[in-house]
Order: structure tokens, then C-alpha cells, then sequence
């Protein structure tokens, strides 16, 4: 399974990306405007950190516009995978650039029809939202079972990407339902590491460790 890091924070991106660990990048137009940056300016810093895919998002909603922005932003850096709603116009948009071998994320995702609509529309990743299903009563880890089940029978290629991820559980049950991708809020990525009982058993073996009076090196 690959991670990605959901933020458009590139001092976040680069303290995780240099582990090695980091397969690619998405941003949308809230994490942009969180940043407090230029799209343009931070999507190419973030493509000359991360060589994975890099998600940017158009934000027209017309077919016309979002194939000027997507042309516009995929010249950043042939890692830039274009980021289209899971529209009338996305599809559209989305299939276009699917033609033209630019690799397409269609967000937005909501039910299990979506994803199929994207598959066909030759999507690379399709980002089923997770915690925001969650957020209004509904079951999003159904909807990963969902779209890997109709992607595995049907042989599409398009990856499942889960997005809107609110815990370190939401990645590992995405992980047993076979999604492809999850891209992780980077405080969640530091929390996977994370373990009381490392913490613990670390300091016990130092402990221990002292007592010796040996070194290694
Ligand atoms: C994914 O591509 C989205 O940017 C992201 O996962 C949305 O997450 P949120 O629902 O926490 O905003």
C-alpha cells in the first residue's frame, strides 16, 4: 500500500519525505489556502521535493476551464496528477486528460457509482472521502469495501485512494480492504510511528543498556 501526505505544507512534506517512506502528495484548494501560498509556485517546490504523484487541483466547475487549468497545472512537472471533482464536467475533463496520458485523481468521491464512472473515465486514483461519510452517519470504510470489490471483478485500473482520513484506524482498515493509497494528514502519519509500549520497552532496554557500561562503537 502507498502513503501520501495530505498537506501543502512543504516543510511538513520535507521532514517526512526524507524517511524514504512518502509515495506522493495531494493538496486541494483548503489546504492551498491554509498554506497561505501561491498554487503555482507550491506545487512545483513540492514536485522538486516529492518525484511520487502530486495532486493539484482545478477549481473551475466548467469543462472548458478545468482543461485550461489542468493543461496549466500539469506543466508544473510531469509528477502533477490532475485533481477534478467527481462531476458532469470532472468526468469529462477527467477522461480528456486520461487520453493525453496525464495522470487524473477525481476527488470528491461519494458512493460507489461515482467510482465507477471514474474508472471508466480512466482515472488514475479515484478518492473515496472516508471521514466526511463518517461525519454525517454513513460508513465510509463500506464505501472502500465497495469500489475495490467492483474495481477487482471488473479489472479496472484506476487506485483507490483513501482520502479524508481522521485516524490511524481509518489507514490500517483501508489497508485490509485492499485500498491502493491513503493519503494521511501528516500528524497521523507521526502517529502510526508512535507507540507507548516502544516508548517504554526503549527505555527499559537503555536502562538495562547502562548498566553494562558497554558501548558499540
Ligand atoms: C484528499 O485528497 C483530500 O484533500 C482530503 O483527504 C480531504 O480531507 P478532509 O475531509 O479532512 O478535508
Amino acid at each position: 500500500m502507498q502513503l501520501f501526505i495530505d498537506t501543502a505544507d512543504i516543510e511538513e512534506i520535507k521532514s517526512l519525505n526524507i524517511t524514504g517512506l512518502i509515495d506522493g502528495v495531494t493538496t486541494n484548494p483548503s489546504l492551498i489556502a491554509k498554506s497561505g501560498r501561491n498554487i503555482i509556485s507550491t506545487i512545483e517546490e513540492i514536485c522538486n521535493e516529492v518525484s511520487g504523484p502530486v495532486s493539484a487541483e482545478v477549481t473551475a466547475i466548467d469543462f472548458d476551464s478545468m482543461l485550461l487549468e489542468g493543461k496549466k497545472l500539469s506543466s508544473i512537472a510531469q509528477n502533477v496528477a490532475i485533481k477534478v471533482p467527481l462531476t458532469y464536467d470532472g468526468l469529462r475533463a477527467c477522461k480528456v486528460f486520461s487520453e493525453d496520458d496525464i495522470m487524473v485523481n477525481v476527488t470528491l468521491c461519494f458512493s460507489a457509482a461515482q467510482a465507477l464512472l471514474a474508472a471508466k473515465a480512466g482515472a488514475t486514483f479515484i478518492s473515496p472521502f472516508i471521514g466526511r461519510l463518517n461525519d454525517i452517519g454513513a460508513d465510509g470504510m463500506n464505501l472502500i469495501s465497495d469500489i475495490t470489490e467492483i474495481y477487482d471483478i471488473h479489472g479496472f485500473e484506476t487506485k483507490v485512494l483513501a482520502a479524508s482520513i481522521r485516524s490511524v484506524q481509518d489507514i490500517v482498515d483501508s489497508a485490509k480492504l485492499g485500498a491502493d493509497v491513503a493519503t494521511v494528514p501528516p500528524k497521523f502519519l507521526k502517529a502510526m510511528y508512535d507507540h507507548p509500549l516502544t516508548d517504554k520497552g526503549l527505555s527499559d532496554f537503555l536502562s538495562d543498556w547502562k548498566k553494562t557500561g558497554q558501548t558499540i562503537l
